[in-house]
């Protein structure tokens, strides 16, 4: 029998914030925000999630307020008063469904997708690379990172403003503030590189800073990082446990409240090697080490991971019981579902009403509509 799924059910609050659930909707770019402003379409989806029991609800990457931030026409801005007019009424039908969420800030750093289009400017990036040894576009100037910075800090005061419950920075997947974590995008010889990550994390130490002041003591923040890069899946910022201490402890000392460890797949040792294949995922490791609050994510109920769906493979439907062992011993404390809540709005009331049978898998045509 199918392990009892309670465990998700309990309460969480970390300052401000209050949860009725562990469940955190996952940020998932969808790209349906022509000319970058969310609009009803988009109110309506997040709506549905609310409605379907997501604790937290945490936004597609939505873009801060720098010439080159976004690698795609249809992401919607975080700044301009149509696009936060827009993010205000996705807020406040959130509220009115009951629910909770996050705009997820981001700079899109120099990476690119499959589409043609390009910023009409320069994308910018720590060194002008988008992977090691692969030129695009400019390095930031001093200028540039000052600038940068303070319009990560606009928008987690826009995003407070606006009524939204918490804020997410985006410092993983090879964006671009993971392209300062990165040695191998990163080669500055500057104060923000640096051959080791503690130094490399400057970049990230300054903008979780300024976030920090911009939005008070009160509001919490979250951090979103990761080992893997989209341009390499197998890289890794931190190898060793002592390693991943000197990246991690500085960023919750600059003022990071919950730390949202990205895998893809959640069941992952992160140092197998230390305390075995059944050891703690990253987010077990970020929280033991900094005592900070972290959200786990990664193929939670699907057979098959996120970048294999990008490549058009479908994934069944699978238990959950890994899961809840995992949240019984309180490796991390909330955990964030991607795809299966693109499939299925309702998926956190069917998980607690014990329905697994209602559960659907998750097939990359789900990404073709907003529903
Ligand atoms: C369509 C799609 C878009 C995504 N966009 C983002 C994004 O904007 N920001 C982000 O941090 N992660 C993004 N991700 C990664 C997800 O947040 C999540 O980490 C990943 O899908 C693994 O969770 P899952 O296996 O439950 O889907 C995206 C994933 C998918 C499938």
């Amino acid at each position: 029998m199918a392990a009892s799924t309670d465990v998700f059910f309990r309460p969480f609050r970390i300052k401000s914030l209050d949860l009725p659930n562990r469940i955190v909707m996952a940020p998932m770019t969808r790209t349906f925000a022509p000319e970058g402003i969310p609009g009803a379409a988009n109110a309506a989806y997040y709506r549905r999630r609310a409605e379907g029991g997501v604790g937290l609800i945490l936004s597609e990457g939505t873009v801060i307020d720098r010439p080159a931030s976004r690698n795609h026409p249809n992401i919607p801005f975080f700044h301009g008063d149509a696009a936060l007019a827009g993010w205000k009424t996705v807020i406040d039908e959130i509220h009115a469904a009951g629910g909770k969420m996050a705009p997820q800030i981001w700079h899109t750093g120099s990476t690119k997708t499959a589409t043609d289009w390009v910023p009409d400017v320069d994308v910018e990036s720590p060194s002008g690379l988008l992977a090691p040894g692969r030129p695009r576009g400019v390095a930031m100037t001093e200028q540039d990172i000052e600038a940068t910075i303070a319009a990560f800090a606009k928008a987690a005061a826009d995003a407070k403003r606006l009524g939204f419950d918490t804020v997410e920075i985006h410092g993983a997947h090879g964006y671009l503030i993971d392209q300062f974590f990165w040695a191998g995008t990163n080669t500055r010889e500057d104060g923000y590189g640096g051959a080791t990550i503690a130094e490399r994390s400057r970049f990230a130490v300054e903008v979780v800073k300024a976030v920090r002041a911009a939005v008070g003591p009160d509001f919490p923040v979250i951090l979103r990082l990761s080992q893997w890069k989209q341009q390499d899946y197998s890289a890794r910022l931190a190898a060793t446990p002592d390693e991943m201490a000197a990246w991690l402890q500085p960023l919750v000392d600059a003022g990071a409240d919950v730390l949202h460890c990205s895998q893809r797949r959640f069941w992952e040792p992160e140092f197998p090697e230390v305390d075995g294949e059944n050891g703690l995922n990253f987010a077990g490791w970020a929280k033991e080490l900094t005592g900070a609050a972290t959200i786990s994510v990664g193929s939670v109920g699907l057979s098959g991971e996120f970048i294999a769906a990008f490549g058009g493979e479908t994934s069944q439907r699978t238990d959950l019981d890994k899961l809840v062992e995992r949240m019984e011993r309180d490796e991390f404390d909330l955990i964030a579902v991607g795809r299966a809540l693109i499939s299925d709005a309702d998926w956190v009331k069917k998980v607690q009403a014990g329905d697994g049978e209602g559960l659907k898998g998750f097939s990359p045509a789900a990404l073709a509509e907003l529903v």
